[in-house]
């Protein structure tokens, strides 16, 4: 039966401080509803986890950006501008269709599979060891996220890469002015474009004097112009330097406030180590890294969950809701590292699922492994209800984590 949806849901301060508490409420009222995020774009939000899966699989939902600029032009009801996103920066394969797609993914595709990304492990555990050797000699009371979860994912993605050591401080900067939140803020804007010349000036350096690095192999395929145009090589370092350390931060974060809030789980986890990839996916389906997809358009009128979304809407899964749905995930608001979370959508689904899916769960199971074994007496430094979270529609993630490592208050 085909129904229109009145209801009009504002993800605002509100929504992000309990983004659960909403889905909750909107699976059973309003499973396929409006919404206006927070610089006031109009946009349909699918909750229920097989209207989800199916919206993200359905090539009628289309993620070509070029068409989608014109989309969000139309859909902008505020009087607040659109970022302007420098254009080099946007051509990548998350913001493509077939047969594009297929080509941008095909280039990276070898370099991120289960058995090329297991060879990094020793490298990452030994990142992982410096950096809790340096947290053991510092101050009892540290934020989590600073010293261990963001400089983690963010080394083994400059690593991989091939970006200079000496860049990698300026690097973390413009990222997280860059996802901080959604407004369009200056600095917002700055920082994207001082990003985009830095990454400019790094592909012609790699162009000049290649090295053994991922990047360098991109830069050698564009010379190939049919592979890989210009913009296309400088959008593909942009999206994995970003999509690289920007999520798994998260999944560290997110999952070690789901563990200092449950002391029996962490101390059921730490007693049995092996559980840990297990724990990282139940991390994933309990509070994962990205809360909604990103934005994807319709061509044509298409029915989700029995709504009929009219062509030219632009659509947001909610990845958080779908996890969390009871007709998917019994008892879906409990942390249990023993369930069965494979099917989760933490990392999407469909042609644009998680290219470095791989790269994320091994870093994971590396940075829980560590944290546990080396801080045995960790515990948060605050109440839970002072820690906040960042108001961004993409990234689920706390602005702060302060945690003792003595495990005094
Ligand atoms: C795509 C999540 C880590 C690279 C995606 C998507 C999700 C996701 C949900 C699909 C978005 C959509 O369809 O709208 C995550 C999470 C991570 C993580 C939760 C960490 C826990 C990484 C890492 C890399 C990476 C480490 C490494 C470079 C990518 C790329 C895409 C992508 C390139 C685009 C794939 C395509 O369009 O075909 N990720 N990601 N991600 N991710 Fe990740």
């Amino acid at each position: 039966m085909t129904r229109t949806d009145a209801t009009v849901v504002a993800l605002d301060e509100a929504f992000f401080a309990d983004p659960h508490a909403v889905y909750a409420t909107l699976r059973t009222t309003s499973p396929v509803t409006r919404a206006l995020t927070p610089v006031g774009l109009s946009v349909w939000l699918v909750t229920r986890y097989d209207d989800a899966r199916a919206a993200l699989a359905d090539p009628r939902l289309s993620k070509d950006g070029d068409r989608l600029a014109a989309v969000l032009d139309r859909h902008t009801v505020t009087s607040q501008r659109r970022v302007s996103l420098a254009a080099e920066l946007l051509r990548h394969m998350l913001n493509s269709d077939p047969p594009d797609h297929t080509r941008l993914r095909k280039l990276v595709g070898r370099a991120f599979t289960v058995r090329a990304i297991a060879g990094l492990r020793p490298r990452i555990e030994q990142i992982a060891t410096e950096l809790a050797d340096r947290m053991a000699a510092g101050p009892a009371e540290v934020d989590l996220l600073d010293t261990f979860a963001f400089p983690l994912p963010m080394t083994v993605i400059c690593e991989l890469l091939g970006v200079p050591d000496v860049d990698r401080t300026a690097f973390r900067g413009w990222t997280r002015s860059l996802l901080a939140t959604d407004d369009d803020t200056l600095e917002r804007t700055a920082a994207m474009a001082a990003m985009a010349q830095y990454l400019v000036d790094l592909v012609a350096d790699k162009r000049a004097r290649p090295g053994e690095d991922m990047l360098s192999a991109i830069v050698a395929a564009s010379e190939h112009a049919d592979r890989l145009s210009p913009d296309e090589t400088v959008a593909m370092a942009f999206l994995l330097l970003v999509a690289g350390h920007e999520t798994t931060v998260n999944l560290i974060g997110n999952g070690m406030l789901a563990l200092l809030r449950r002391p029996d789980r962490l101390a059921g986890l730490r007693a049995d180590p092996d559980l840990t990839p297990r724990a990282v996916e139940e991390f994933l389906r309990f509070d994962g890294p990205v809360d909604l997809a990103t934005f994807r358009h319709t061509t044509e009128p298409v029915e989700i969950g029995g709504v009929t979304v009219p062509a030219g809407e632009i659509v947001l899964v909610a990845l958080s809701s779908a996890n969390r749905d009871p007709a998917r995930f019994p008892d879906p608001d409990e942390l249990d590292l023993q369930r069965e979370a494979a099917g989760h959508l933490g990392f999407g689904f469909g042609l644009h699922h998680c290219l470095g899916a791989p790269l994320a769960r091994l870093e994971g199971d590396v940075a829980f492994r560590t944290l546990l074994a080396r801080f045995p007496a960790m515990a948060l430094a605050v109440d839970p209800a002072a820690l906040t979270w960042r108001s961004s529609i993409l990234i689920r993630g706390l602005t702060r984590l302060p945690v003792r490592l003595d495990g005094q208050q």
